[in-house]
């Protein structure tokens, strides 16, 4: 009896399961999974697949005759994408629980590479892009997603303003260091890339705002708190950060009582290569 006949798949006693994708991942996944070019009997890897995305998605669309790789160091996220595919019965992923700087798979043995907002989490790219170079056989497809330099800079413009009323030079250099860190701009990732071999296919440019009623909604957001907060506060003395975060909501919510809203443009980008 075939698998989807047979079973009483059901979202009851595990809504927690109930969510394919954080909202963040969206945009970019959406874009990713658009992009793939999907053939049967192939292998894949997704780089950083967080809580199980787009690792288990691909899966599911590429079918039992691929397998599909999933490498991430994170423990957490690693038990849940497992009570995932459990759940969703997947029987074509393997999980490696490491990092893309070292991937444990043969030379030339993989078809599909992808990354969904992963590769800029990693510590050394260079080394990540000289391993996905070792490992995708040629004409391999390698897709990847990113948001770009220029993200919410609604948000550091207000605090590179404050900063500078504080003549806190320091901290404006370190506020641009944190955001080449995170967000290395594009004219230094495609000369990387082209560098290990893969030829661009494709850049798709995108965006998305990230919108709140005003700037006390925006910063009371769990996901601001989580995703980003640690890193702003990481800019700014102890003593001087609850001064800067005060100003800072206080300006957002005057703004925001003339135009409406506080938005936080998420500018990204599609790299389709493939490999030479
Ligand atoms: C922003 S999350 C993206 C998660 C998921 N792909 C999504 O779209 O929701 C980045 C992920 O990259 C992982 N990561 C960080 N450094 C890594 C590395 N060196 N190798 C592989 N994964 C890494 C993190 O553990 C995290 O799960």
């Amino acid at each position: 009896m075939k698998k989807y006949l047979n079973d009483k798949l059901s979202f009851e006693g595990n809504a927690d399961l109930f969510d394919e994708i954080p909202i963040w991942s969206a945009p970019f996944g959406l874009k990713l999974l658009d992009s793939i070019i999907y053939k049967p009997g192939i292998t894949a890897l997704d780089i950083g697949f967080g809580n199980g995305f787009p690792l288990t998605e691909i899966a599911l669309r590429l079918g039992e005759s691929s397998t599909v790789y999933g490498i991430d160091p994170w423990k957490d996220g690693i038990a849940r994408t497992n009570r995932k595919i459990k759940f969703f019965g997947i029987n074509n992923i393997k999980i490696i629980e490491g990092y893309a700087e070292d991937i444990p798979l043969k030379n030339n043995s993989v078809d599909l590479i992808v990354s969904n907002n992963g590769l800029n989490n990693v510590s050394d790219l260079e080394k990540v892009l000289g391993e996905c170079s070792r490992i995708l056989k040629s004409g391999g497809q390698f897709l990847q997603t990113m948001n770009l330099d220029k993200s919410m800079f609604e948000f550091y413009s207000q605090l590179e303003q404050v900063l500078a009323e504080l003549h806190m030079e320091k901290e404006i250099e370190l506020m641009h260091r944190h955001i080449y860190e995170k967000r290395r701009p594009l004219d230094e990732i495609i000369p990387m890339i082209k560098k290990h071999n893969f030829m661009i296919k494709d850049l798709e440019h995108d965006q998305f705002n990230y919108k709140f009623t005003n700037g006390t909604a925006m910063l009371n957001h769990y996901f601001i708190r989580i995703a980003f907060m640690d890193s702003w506060k990481k800019i700014l003395p102890v003593n001087k950060q609850e001064q800067i975060f005060d100003t800072i909501e206080q300006r957002l919510n005057e703004q925001a009582l003339i135009t409406g809203e506080v938005k936080l443009s998420i500018p990204f980008v599609m790299i389709n290569s493939i490999k030479k």
